[in-house]
């Protein structure tokens, strides 16, 4: 009999951390690798926020807080709901964790019973369907097309919906995809789920603040107040303050969801660290600016790579609002043949074969449920992303 308890059975490791894990591997191997596989951006954490948290140290805050997070942090988040989304959060409605990952495992196995359904628009995060399996739900995929702009429709959404679905996950903008749904959209969805009033909705808006060209972001409790009563709004502080190291995610939402996040969550980690804590209140209330200054680093990026795929033959992408990925067709490249005379059949293949013949990193589409793509992450500089979409199209451009 295995160690292992059979719920491991079921899931997988996060994909993405693998291939960052081994990106990392072959580069200390002495292989001139660019990874583009993952999902942090390369800018430091700004300054006041590692002071607040220098500060934090110095005045002795090393001790255990509140389960849901510091009252300090919780009334900032309160006044980010409001002056951000127009949402009003009591304390109790708040809960803070480590990461957004964790905030969300929370939700999930806080809520679901065996057998309940969550429906998961694909492309999609990768750690949503696992966490599901971890907690005994039932993913639910629901598979976008790309003429959709990789989003959910409400045909699509009225579909997918049946009598045993609990939680419908939104994410925007979106990992993979960098789509972003509009306020319009949002509530041509939330008219199908006001005739659905068991389904709770967890919407999952860490990359709000990542968004181009004047789109507008706007969050599903706001878009249609009438479903505030069922709808967990998640952010966190890790990719808008370049904070992922610092493990601070956090959700508002129904009082009765965000106190059984917290009975977990005090049996599990407690809470994210103190010092973490200090840093986020300084990064949701201090100086914003530097947030459109590295935006537009963000949007150049993104302008060039998706000019240079385009320019590969096999590849084409289209321009996401937001985020900072694009999600590439590789649909050209499925059934040829490499250099080698190895036939590629899927996006994993051809994103192997990256890596071997070209020395690039990438992320294949089956990851995030909708293939064939593959996700490039251009939170790398300039210079690493113009060599990698050379690189890119040479070996694309090699099979036959
Ligand atoms: C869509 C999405 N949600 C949540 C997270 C979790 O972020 P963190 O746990 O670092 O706050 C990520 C990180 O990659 C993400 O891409």
């Amino acid at each position: 009999m295995s160690v292992i308890a059979a719920r491991l059975a079921k899931i997988k490791p996060s994909p993405t951390l693998a291939v960052t894990a081994k990106a990392a591997e072959l580069k200390a191997a002495g292989r001139d690798i660019i990874g583009l596989g993952a999902g942090e951006p390369d800018f430091d954490t700004p300054d006041n926020v590692k002071k607040a948290a220098i500060e934090a140290i110095e005045r002795g805050e090393t001790k255990y807080t509140a389960v849901a997070g510091t009252p300090a942090l919780r009334k900032a988040m309160a006044a980010k709901f409001k002056r951000e989304n127009g949402l009003d959060y009591t304390l109790d409605q708040i809960t803070v964790g480590c990461g957004g990952k964790q905030v969300i495992y929370n939700a999930l196995m806080a809520t679901l019973n065996a057998g309940d359904e969550v429906l998961i628009p694909a492309p999609y995060w990768v750690s949503y369907p696992d966490m599901v399996l971890l907690a005994e739900g039932k993913p639910v995929i629901a598979a976008c097309r790309e003429a959709d702009a990789f989003k959910l429709t409400p045909e699509g959404l009225e579909k997918a919906l049946t009598k045993k679905t609990k939680w419908l996950i939104l994410n925007s903008p979106n990992n993979p995809s960098g789509e972003g749904y509009t306020r319009a959209e949002l509530r041509a969805l939330a008219s199908v789920l006001l005739k659905h009033p068991d389904v709770y909705v967890l919407t999952d808006d860490i990359y709000e603040h990542l968004v181009y060209d004047g789109f507008e972001f706007s969050t599903l409790a706001q878009a249609e107040p009438k479903l505030y009563e069922r709808t967990l709004t998640v952010n966190g502080v890790a990719k808008a303050y370049a904070m992922t190291g610092w493990r601070v995610g956090y959700a508002g939402g129904p009082k009765d969801i965000v106190g059984a996040m917290n009975k977990i969550q005090s049996q599990s980690t407690t809470h994210t660290s103190s010092i973490s804590q200090a840093a986020a209140v300084e990064a949701l209330s201090g100086p914003q600016d530097f947030i459109a200054e590295r935006n537009a680093v963000f949007r150049e990026r993104r302008d060039m790579v998706v000019k240079l795929l385009n320019e590969v033959a096999g590849l084409t992408c289209r321009t996401p609002v937001g985020a900072f990925y694009v999600y590439p067709c590789c649909k050209g490249a499925i059934g040829k043949k490499t250099p080698g005379g190895q036939t590629l059949k899927t996006d994993g293949d051809y994103v192997a074969y990256l890596l071997e013949a070209a020395n690039v990193a990438a992320v294949q589409g089956e990851a995030f449920g909708l293939s064939p793509y593959f996700r490039i992450s251009y939170a790398t500089s300039t210079d690493a992303l113009r060599e990698a979409c050379a690189r890119i199209k040479r070996a694309t451009e090699a099979l036959t």
